[in-house]
């Protein structure tokens, strides 16, 4: 599988074979770091990560993945650089591409990711946009074949915010792998109905179902509740708002209870807020898997770098 030079917006752009050919690559990096087992791939590679809002787990994947390969990264946080204030996207994207071999960019505006991408002339991979939060799925997947041991025919359901970055980029991810999504969410948090039809359209292929419901009890069967925060970055003054509309859908005891199953696994791409989109209780009983979750990060973020700029 070659996917040299491709950049990574989001999963739209990617197979499903692609999709898997990451994860297994992924898997092969984290058993390599687990028996000390380093590689050189990105050795001369240098690479941007722009980072225009907080990051704790994209940001530290991507250094500590370029460095385990032999890359260097540089981080360029909103007040270091001239981007989107004194200097255009499309300027900022031809300096970089003449002096990085990769860019990370993680942002307000899906429209910044896409321009950097068509002027820097190098990948860029998103790191989170106000539309999609692509990398995060990769971890998510790597941890339920950890955990299930397949992806296809597995029920998901996310429960939460069903318009925000992550429902977007669960519902491509899973459509095109074959999982059963349901978003389980008010209807005025409903995802956008043309990504629900294209989606519609890789479940077709894949044999998977994309699902939307404001109905708790449609929680029965699930695999996997997965959550997220009710006011994603940038979206904090919806804060009272958002609390309202949103408890009825609080993962909690009696929400676990409703699936009718005992193996049922919570995940959360974090950071949390605890008692709001999960209880106390139910985040920690799951904390084991949440945590294996977020240092797949790591191992995924590794394998995009590697597989769209490493050298074999
Ligand atoms: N899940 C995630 O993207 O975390 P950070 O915001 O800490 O990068
Ligand atoms: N929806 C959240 C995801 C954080 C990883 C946000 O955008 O803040």
């Amino acid at each position: 599988m070659n996917l040299k030079g491709r950049s990574f917006l989001t999963l739209k752009d990617y197979s499903q074979e692609e999709i898997e050919y990451l994860l297994n690559l992924a898997a092969k990096l984290k058993e390599n770091k687990k028996k000390g087992i380093l590689g050189q791939s990105l050795k001369g590679k240098n690479v941007a990560l722009i980072f225009e809002k907080p990051s704790t787990r994209t940001r530290c994947a991507f250094t500590i993945g370029c460095i385990d390969e032999g890359g260097h990264p540089e981080y360029l946080g909103r007040d270091d650089i001239q981007l989107g204030h004194k200097e255009s996207i499309e300027d900022t994207a031809r300096v970089l591409g003449r002096m990085f071999d990769g860019i990370e960019f993680r942002g307000f505006a899906h429209e910044s990711a896409e321009k950097l991408a068509k002027y820097s002339g190098v990948p860029v991979w998103n790191g989170l946009t106000d539309s999609y939060h692509p990398t995060q799925i990769l971890a998510d997947f790597l941890t339920l074949k950890e955990q299930f041991g397949k992806l296809e025919g597995l029920n998901l359901v996310y429960a939460g915010d069903g318009r925000n970055n992550m429902a977007n980029s669960l519902i491509i991810g899973s459509a095109k792998m074959g999982i059963n999504i349901t978003i389980l969410s008010p209807k005025t948090l409903w995802p956008d109905e043309q990504l629900i039809a294209l989606c519609n359209e890789y479940a077709s292929k894949s044999g998977g179902q994309v699902k939307l419901t404001d109905k708790v009890a449609d929680v029965a069967g699930a695999d996997v509740i997965y959550t997220d925060v009710w006011c994603s970055m940038g979206e904090e003054d919806l804060a009272a708002e958002r609390i309202k509309l949103l408890s009825p859908y609080q993962v909690n005891e009696d929400m676990l209870a409703m699936t009718g199953k005992s193996d049922t696994i919570v995940l959360h791409c974090l950071p949390a807020v605890k008692g709001n989109e999960v209880t106390y209780q139910v985040f920690e009983k799951f904390a084991k898997v949440i945590f294996d979750q977020a240092e797949n990060r790591m191992h995924t973020i590794k394998a995009i770098m590697v597989a769209t700029l490493g050298e074999e």
